[in-house]
């Protein structure tokens, strides 16, 4: 059999849980949110590298919606740092041609991250080097709750069918409408788990596993795992020809 040729093996689509910002400070006896900043960084230099890895899109779990469960000092702390983000890296993403957008329920969000939330979307909309979507309050239950309420909303109005309710259709109602589904999720930080991540888009996802905490994941780190995912048979049910 032929080898494998790779530049059609690269994921187009790459979900990241982002995770072991906490351990990594506390490792050192610095403050969970100096973390979080570390952390921050490297969003910064992951982004730049995506379009040349081959990345289309680019999708990051920030803040999930059992997030808040954390002391109210990483909670502002975490949203003045998204807020700081979108501050100071919309003229570099509108100039990359990188496309900004969110998922999750932003109606508990403070007003002014979510009036900076909605100008960057707009602003970066007709980009299409790399999609980055980032998901602050978002959990794969929630996103399916919003999503049969909005359905229901509409079947009771009688503007669709219940019959007429497919994939597609409730495709249609989730946060992610217009993304593809992720080739690969990776999680960082060692824990083996998905924490209510893109529960109905990852069906079909590979997933790695890595031992790295957030604060250390380099560009040449996803190139390498994206190398492995090269290698990967993905057979969708089907048998490998
Ligand atoms: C991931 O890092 C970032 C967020 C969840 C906001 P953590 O803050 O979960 O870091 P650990 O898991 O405590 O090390
Ligand atoms: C998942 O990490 C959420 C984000 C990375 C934003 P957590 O650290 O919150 O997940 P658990 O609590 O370990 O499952
Ligand atoms: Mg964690």
């Amino acid at each position: 059999m032929a080898a494998k040729d790779t530049s059609t093996t690269r994921p187009s689509h790459v979900a990241i849980i982002m995770d072991g910002n906490g351990r990594w400070a506390t490792q050192r006896g610095w403050p969970r949110l100096v973390g979080h900043r570390r952390g921050a960084e490297r969003v910064k230099q992951i982004v730049r590298a995506c379009p040349d890895l081959g990345v289309k899109y680019l999708t990051l779990y920030a803040f999930s919606t059992e997030n808040w469960k954390r002391s109210t000092q990483e909670v502002l702390g975490l949203m003045a740092l998204f807020s700081r983000y979108i501050e100071r890296e919309a003229d570099r993403l509108s100039a990359e041609g990188v496309r900004l957008r969110f998922i999750g329920d932003r109606r508990p969000l403070d007003g002014r991250l979510r009036g900076l939330m909605d100008g960057i979307e707009k602003r970066t909309a007709a980009n299409t080097r790399l999609t980055l979507t980032v998901a602050i309050n978002y959990g794969g239950r929630n996103e399916l709750v919003r999503a049969a309420r909005a359905l229901a909303a509409d079947a009771a109005a009688g503007r669709i069918a219940p019959d007429a309710v497919d994939e597609a259709a409730l495709e249609g109602y989730l946060d992610t409408v217009g993304l593809p589904d992720p080739d690969l999720v990776i999680r960082t930080s060692g824990e083996t788990r998905i924490s209510n991540y893109l529960l109905w888009q990852s069906a079909y996802a590979e997933y790695e596993f890595i031992p790295t905490l957030w604060p250390d994941f380099t560009p040449a780190k996803l190139s390498e795992i994206l190398d492995r995912f090269a290698l990967r048979d993905r057979r969708f049910g089907a048998l490998t020809a």
